[in-house]
């Protein structure tokens, strides 16, 4: 049997040899943006599993960015050094490619690890002023954030292609712009967050303008043959939030500029949210950009099963997926869907006597 899910594709001149991708996953491990020897096992396990791509957690574009102080962050050599280290060790002992997602919390930043409960941070825990396209806060109790002017929203732009060059000498192979889940980007596109009246607020035009701004200063800092993409919440689920419809829009002009595939996800842009959350829930929303704007998707939430997975990409619902949970729960996910599957996938050198070619369980 062919399997669609181990077959290889194409974005730029990174071949990829599977359709399996470890989704970002913040860790709240790290010191002053910096990563450590956390990362060196949480992102060597599973450059190990032969997902063909794994994504860096939510990697923040300047300290103001982060969601809280224990965020993973690349605007400092300190931050290059120790992420360098990390990827270098990926790098020497794993089979997959390395891919890094780029993020910007905006209103929501400032506030508690989700193990310490999620919430802001109080007024004696050392707070930062958040930023945002409007002084609208993420839900009752969450700081109310400073309205980007355009030169700091200049200065974002500059922090997301500074933070884009050190990932070029890291020697990251693929970018993600951090464009869902309610963060800055995301709070742009959003007409719930977004209420300004220049011309970065109102039309949809207008909404996607810094988005769209972003994407081409990092196109322009980071290498041509290097694939760049986003992702994206394909709804806020909420009446008068963003929408599929404007999803495509935004994803034609995406392609329109440049970019090479979106990572379709939804919501987290506010807690009203209502989400009917199921196996491939965000599926339909991946199909629909992939079918309707012909980018390369990614689709992401509750795939969990080698077959779903398969069901997905040989459907043409998606390009590829992206697992987080399911990975946590069993780095070797991509093996074991290999074996399932009756399709064959890399292993590193020293793992190889564990492989069915030469051990059957
Ligand atoms: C521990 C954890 C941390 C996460 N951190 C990020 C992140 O840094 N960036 C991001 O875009 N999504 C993040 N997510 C969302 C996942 O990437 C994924 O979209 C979501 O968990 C749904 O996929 P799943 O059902 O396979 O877990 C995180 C999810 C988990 C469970």
């Amino acid at each position: 049997m062919t399997s669609a899910l181990f077959s290889p594709i194409e974005l730029r001149s990174l071949r990829l040899p599977n359709r399996i991708v470890v989704s970002p996953m913040c860790q709240y491990m790290s010191v002053n943006g910096s990563a450590n020897d956390w990362h060196l096992m949480h992102l060597g396990q599973f450059a190990m599993g032969a997902a063909s791509l794994l994504i860096t957690e939510a990697t923040h574009v300047s300290a103001v960015g982060r969601i809280t102080y224990r965020c993973l962050g690349l605007y400092s050599d300190e931050n290059e050094t120790a992420l360098k280290r990390v990827v270098d060790f990926c790098r020497k002992y794993g089979v997959t490619k390395l891919g890094i997602q780029l993020a910007h919390a905006g209103r929501k930043g400032s506030a508690h690890t989700p193990f310490e409960g999620g919430k802001p941070l109080a007024p004696d825990e050392n707070p930062w002023t958040t930023v945002a396209p409007s002084p609208l806060r993420y839900g009752p109790g969450w700081h109310v954030p400073a309205v980007l002017t355009k030169p700091g929203m200049q200065e974002v732009k500059q922090q997301f292609v500074d933070a884009a060059r050190r990932a070029v000498r890291i020697g990251f192979d693929l970018v993600e712009l951090h464009a869902a889940h309610g963060y800055l980007l995301h709070e742009f596109l959003s007409p719930i967050s977004n209420q300004r009246d220049d011309e970065y607020g109102g039309s949809l035009e207008n909404r996607m303008r810094f988005p769209l701004e972003v994407f081409d200063a990092v196109r322009a800092a980071w290498p041509k043959e290097r694939p760049l993409g986003a992702r994206v919440s394909a709804t806020d689920w909420i009446d008068g939030g963003w929408t599929p419809e404007e999803t495509v829009v935004f994803a034609k002009a995406m392609k329109a500029h440049g970019c090479d595939f979106l990572d379709v996800s939804s919501g987290a842009l506010d807690p009203r949210q209502q989400i009917p959350i199921a196996p491939g829930y965000n599926v339909p929303f991946a199909e629909k950009v992939r079918k309707e704007t012909g980018i390369a998707v990614m689709s992401v939430g509750m795939i969990s099963q080698p077959r779903q997975a398969e069901d997905i990409v040989a459907g043409g619902k998606a390009d590829l997926v992206a697992i987080a949970r399911a990975m946590m729960d069993d780095p070797r996910w991509a093996w074991h869907a290999a074996r399932e599957l009756g399709a064959e996938t890399a292993y590193a050198p020293n793992y190889v006597r564990c492989s069915p070619a030469v051990w059957k369980p």
